[in-house]
Order: structure tokens, then sequence, then C-alpha cells
């Protein structure tokens, strides 16, 4: 009787000891403390309104903890590689260090360029080819890529609960008080829509006649030359169709063959959709900050924006899902040599500074 009512005590002190562990109960998650504070976007001169989840609404307390998790580098299973290793420092627009392909944890090396993180609050889907609808389907993937942090998400998820910092500011932020893959991608969505490029040296000049571009003449000839078409009296860039201006974005977000080739090794759109109509169709990518993010295309292989403009200039290769705003195959832009200058005078006044030393974007570690 006395052994029973021993083991009857010892049992209870095992629960209740077990019960205030910190990996079970959450003794410190005080559900009253969660009460975030509302965050609305600063929304540029001109760019549409942002379609914000509604199960994702922005916060002070999530887009804090999202720039942390972008940082992290414990989201990669050996603790070395974080968002930022490949979306590097502001000064590259966020993508890899003027590389062409980004290396994973296990040094082996993808077959695609690094994308800029910038205006993707506008942005319905995401990679080259479009695979991810979200920003939180897309924050999901590369933690498990095995050529890039190759971490199962478990592994992840239980690196931040035991971190002394992380379970608070996952409450403050979510009101949770356990953390999963959902809410850290949540968190990194959040952080990157902030991360917003809508005051270009050429908005500059042009909204408030600030003396910030070293030729103007020739940028403004250069934007010219973007919005219009080829004429028989004029020359034109024809770019305008899927990198618009219009809306701010200089991308209409839609997937194109721009005829960097007639036969594809990397498919692209086909991938996704498993429509040949889609084969080497990638996505528009924005031309804000362009200058810093070298390599171009999402192979990465031109090292210049003289190499961008001869391709477009040679009017590309024909093949049969060649966009039908490739309208000059065969025959080329036949742009001058001054009106070559012109567009990359243009193209670099798109960097915007204010975006490139942003505080806010920083690591926060
Ligand atoms: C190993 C390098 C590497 C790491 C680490 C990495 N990325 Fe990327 N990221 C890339 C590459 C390469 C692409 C383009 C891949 C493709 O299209 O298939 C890309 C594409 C993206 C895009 C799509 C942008 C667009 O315009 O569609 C987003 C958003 C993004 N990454 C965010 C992240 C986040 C968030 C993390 C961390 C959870 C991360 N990346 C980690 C290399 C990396
Ligand atoms: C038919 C649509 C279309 C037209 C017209 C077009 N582009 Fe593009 N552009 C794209 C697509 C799609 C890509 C990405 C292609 C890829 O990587 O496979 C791209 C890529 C680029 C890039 C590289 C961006 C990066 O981040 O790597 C630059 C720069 C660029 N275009 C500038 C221009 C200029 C300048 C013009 C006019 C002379 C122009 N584009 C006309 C669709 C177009």
């Amino acid at each position: 009787m006395l052994v029973k009512k021993f083991s009857i005590l010892f049992l209870s002190a095992v629960i209740l000891f077990s019960g205030c562990k910190k990996d079970d109960c959450n003794c410190d998650c005080d559900l009253s403390t969660y009460n975030p504070t509302a965050y609305t976007v600063d929304r540029p001169q001109g760019f549409p309104e942002m379609v914000i989840p509604a199960d994702n609404p922005m916060t002070v307390e999530g887009i804090a903890l999202g720039r942390k998790l972008f940082y992290e580098k414990r989201l990669s299973d050996d603790n070395t590689m974080s968002c930022a290793t490949c979306h590097a420092q502001q000064t590259f627009a966020f993508t890899d260090r003027g590389t062409r392909f980004s290396t994973g944890i296990d040094g082996i090396e993808g077959t695609r360029n690094a994308m800029p993180i910038v205006n993707l609050g506008w942005a319905p889907r995401f990679f080259w080819d479009g695979r991810a609808f979200s920003l939180e389907e897309q924050a999901l993937m590369p933690v498990t890529n095995p050529i890039e942090m190759h971490q199962r998400w478990s592994d992840a998820v239980s690196k931040l609960e035991a971190d002394s910092a992380y379970p608070q500011l996952f409450l403050k932020a979510f009101g949770v008080c356990e953390i999963d893959s959902l809410v850290v991608a949540k968190a990194i969505a959040q952080f990157e829509r902030t991360m917003i490029s809508g005051n270009s040296l050429f908005e500059r000049y042009v909204n408030n006649n600030e003396n910030v571009l070293p030729d103007p003449t020739s940028v403004l000839s250069g934007f010219s030359l973007f919005n219009r078409d080829k004429t028989i009296t004029l020359s034109g860039g024809d770019c305008f169709h899927c990198h618009g201006a219009s809306g701010g974005l200089f991308t209409d977000n839609a997937f194109h063959n721009n005829g960097l080739d007639s036969a594809f090794t990397d498919v692209g759109l086909e991938a996704v959709t498993g429509s040949p109509n889609d084969r080497g169709k990638f996505k528009s990518p924005t031309l804000r900050n362009i200058e810093l993010t070298a390599p171009y295309m999402h192979d990465g292989r031109f090292a210049t924006l003289e190499e961008v403009i001869e391709h477009y200039n040679s009017g590309g290769h024909a093949s049969p899902t060649l966009d039908p705003l490739m309208k000059n195959v065969g025959v080329g832009l036949e742009l001058s040599q001054q009106d070559k200058t012109d567009l990359i005078n243009f193209l670099k006044s798109l960097t915007d500074m204010d975006y490139v030393n942003n505080p806010q974007f920083s690591d926060p570690h």
C-alpha cells in the first residue's frame, strides 16, 4: 500500500515535472502578450495596390521576425547558409554577389541565376519558371532544397524552438506557442513585402527635379527608345511590353520566350504547366536596380548590360514559342551606337539608392 502510494506520488511528480519542461508545455507562452502592431505598406507613387493574403496580415513584429529569419543561418543543415547568402547584400539588390549560379551547403551548384528580391509583394508567381504561387509558398522551398539549404523543416524548427529569443518573437508576431514551417514562411514573406524599390535616380530626376543623373539627355532618349516600337523612320527598343514602366514595376509579371535560344535545355514554364506552348518561357524580371544584379537572364549567360542589349538588338533566336512581341527576329532592332548607350544609361538610372542603403533591410543579428 505504501509502495503504491509512493509510486503514485512519484508518477505525479514526473508528470508535473515534465509538464513544466519547456519543450512540452509552454509555461513561457503567455498568449495575453500577443498584441501585434498593424503595418501599412508605404506604396510608392504610381504603384498598384499590394494584395496581401488575408491569412498573413503585415505587422511590425512579423516583419522584424521575418528580417531576422531571412538572415538566419540555422535554417540550413550545417548552420552556414541563410537566404541572404545567395540573396546577398543590398549592394547587389539581393542577388548572389555577381556569380552566375549559386552554390548550396553541399557545394553543389544550381543551374539558375539567383533572382533579386525587390517589389515581390506585387508578383503573382515566383521563380524563373513560376513554380511558387505566393511568397509564403516560395519561402518553404529553399530550406529543404537539396542543392540549397538542405535541411528538414522539423530540424530547422527544433533549432528555432531551442533558441532563447525565437519562441517569444513568434508568440508576439503570430500568437503561437509552437513554431512551425508555415509561420516561419509567413514571417519571411512579410519582410519581403517591405522590400520595396520605388525611388530610382530616374524618378528622382523626373518627379523631383533632383540633379542625380550624369547625362539626363541620354537617359531620356533611352527611356523613349524603351517605350517605342521600331518604325520605318524611328528606331525603338520595344522593351515596355514586357518590362512595362507603367505601374512602376518594370515587369509585366508574366512569362515569355525572349529569343535567347532556338532549342532549350531549361524548358522554364513548361516544366510547371506541362504544356509545350510554354517551352523556354521565363518570368520577365523587373529592371529596377538592374545595374546591380549582373549577370543576366535565368542562367546568367550575359555578364553585362551591353551583352543584353546586343541580344535584343540581334532580334533573338526563332523557335515555335518565341514571343510575338519579339518582332524583329532575323532583322534586329538596328540600334545605333548612341541608341545602345542611351538605353543602357536609362537602365542604369533605375538604381535606387534608398533601397540599396535602407537600414531596415540589413542583417539584424
Ligand atoms: C543557394 C542559394 C539560395 C538560397 C540559400 C536561397 N535562394 Fe532564393 N533563389 C535562388 C535562386 C538560384 C533562385 C532562382 C531559382 C529558380 O528560378 O529556379 C531564387 C529565387 C528566389 C525567389 C523568387 C523571386 C522571383 O522574382 O520570383 C525568392 C522570393 C527567393 N529566392 C527567396 C529566398 C528565401 C526567402 C530564401 C531563404 C528561405 C532563399 N531564397 C534562399 C538562390 C537561393
Ligand atoms: C517579349 C517580352 C520581352 C521584351 C520585348 C523584352 N524583354 Fe527583357 N526579358 C524578358 C524575359 C522573359 C526575360 C528573362 C528571360 C530569361 O532569363 O530567360 C528578360 C530579361 C531581361 C534582362 C535581364 C534581367 C535579369 O535580371 O537577368 C534585361 C536587362 C532585359 N530583359 C532588358 C530588356 C530591354 C532593354 C528590352 C528592350 C530592348 C527588353 N528587355 C525587351 C522579356 C522581354
